[in-house]
């Protein structure tokens, strides 16, 4: 078990870059396996979400290397390569893995089981099975609908005309991979938009994908070709240090090389709209999406009422703009999220038990939070072994009137294995103990 300690800092300054994007290191894992020919990832994060779609992969029979840092060289086996993995694929606390190599399984000739971590354990898989048994495949989960996931293969699957009742990338995404095998036509109609990481990496893949209005349209007549990419530092990752610039008075940062891309930049417009001092520059791509430099200066932030309409777009980043909440003057509101509650923890209950033993005024409602800013005391809070937790309120104890201790801080390796190292060397003063 691992805590931190966060005390306060006066001012935080410098120039960084944060690892590479956890949904695009996903997909790139994915389509690099099943393409034909070599693929070449750079930018790859190498936290254990990651690592595990990675060993998916390699237990079944594809030939992965790492040969430096953040670089992974996947010899792709083709669509029709991969072989029954030895043993249940473990997906560790991942609900990206799970719910798109579902999407990916149920399609293959043979059987497979996919488990997870406590928390993973707990978190809603009929938004997949049920689409996917549309389409012919044959599932089975626990009985209250959770992992393990058991997937019998040698399925044929038949492509479906499929309106998703909620806006989802991870369903979205395990669907246009069912897809890539399914006789006719798949079709997914989004309500709300997701982040569309799958389309582009479908696109660098060469992979055709139609696009007309909110549906999307893949079949099963293509390959995937291998190819070279380089991903963009992971805005999710950023958004710690960007509330922490906004807070901290005296701060400037600027975080470059950050993906920017338009289904992802929910943060910057929430925190923009309370004021934050943001600038963002040498706006380019890398690959097919694309990236921004971004500079945080503090600036004093106010409540808002969050737009319903941000909230797939910021939804990994609501732990970090609670902060942020907690942080300004007046009160902000947030509704339309319940999602929050069924993510790595519930993180409407998680962030209002925490804000609340830290002193500030947040009350859970059934799809949101209310929170009047004020003064975050010090004090010790319980990140539930969920990695965005822990870090939100290790950037809190930067502002705090004494330390902050956050108890049950591993699972910051899932998506951000560098956190702390970063955060010291922009002069947050945080302790990790053993
Ligand atoms: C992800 C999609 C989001 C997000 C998760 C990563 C993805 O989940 O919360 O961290 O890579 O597709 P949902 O699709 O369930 O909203």
């Amino acid at each position: 078990l691992i805590d931190f300690i966060s005390k306060p800092v006066l001012s935080i300054q410098g120039n960084i870059t944060v690892p590479g994007d956890k949904s695009i290191s996903h997909r790139a894992i994915i389509l690099g396996s099943i393409a034909e020919g070599t693929t070449i990832i750079d930018g790859f994060l190498e936290g254990e979400d990651c690592l595990a779609t990675l060993g998916a992969f390699q237990s079944m029979g594809v030939r992965i290397s790492r040969p430096k840092n953040a670089q992974v060289v996947i010899e792709g086996v083709g669509k029709y390569g991969l072989k029954k993995p030895q043993q249940p694929i473990d997906c560790g606390n991942s609900g990206t893995s799970m719910r798109l190599l579902s999407g990916l399984l149920a399609a293959q000739k043979f059987d497979s089981i996919l488990v997870g971590d406590e928390s993973l354990t707990h978190r809603p898989m009929q938004r997949i099975s049920q689409p996917l048994a549309d389409m012919g495949a044959q599932m089975m989960l626990s009985a209250s609908n959770t992992p393990p996931v058991y997937i019998t293969g040698n399925q044929p699957l038949k492509g479906i005309d499929y309106v998703m009742p909620m806006a989802s990338a991870q369903v979205k995404s395990c669907l246009l991979l069912a897809g890539l095998y399914a006789e006719g036509k798949t079709s997914i109609t989004e309500i709300g938009i997701s982040r569309d990481h799958t389309e582009r990496m479908l696109k660098t893949f060469s992979y055709p994908l139609s696009q007309k209005g909110r549906t999307l349209q893949v079949d099963s007549s293509s390959v995937c070709k291998a190819t070279s990419l380089l991903i963009p530092g992971d805005i999710s990752s950023a958004a710690f240090f960007m509330v922490a610039a906004s807070i901290i008075p005296g701060s400037d940062v600027v975080i470059r090389d950050v993906g920017f891309n338009p289904t992802r930049t929910g943060v910057i417009e929430i925190l923009k709209q309370m004021g934050a001092d943001i600038s963002v520059s040498q706006p380019r791509h890398f690959g097919g999406e694309p990236v921004a430099d971004i500079r945080i200066k503090h600036a004093p932030l106010v409540g808002i009422d969050i737009d319903k309409i941000l909230v797939p777009l910021a939804i990994d980043e609501f732990p970090i703009i609670f902060i942020a909440a907690a942080c300004a003057k007046g009160e902000t509101r947030l509704t339309g999220a319940h999602e929050l509650r069924v993510k790595e923890s519930d993180r409407i209950g998680t962030m209002v038990q925490g804000l609340q033993a830290l002193g500030i005024h947040a009350e859970a409602t059934l799809d949101g939070v209310h929170i009047q800013g004020g003064i975050i005391q010090g004090g010790c809070v319980n990140s539930f072994g969920d990695h965005r937790i822990a870090m939100s309120f290790a950037i809190a104890g930067a502002v705090a009137k004494t330390s902050i201790i956050i108890n049950n801080c591993a699972n910051v390796a899932t998506s951000f294995p560098t956190f702390i190292a970063i955060a010291r060397a922009l002069n947050l003063n945080i302790e990790v103990k053993q």
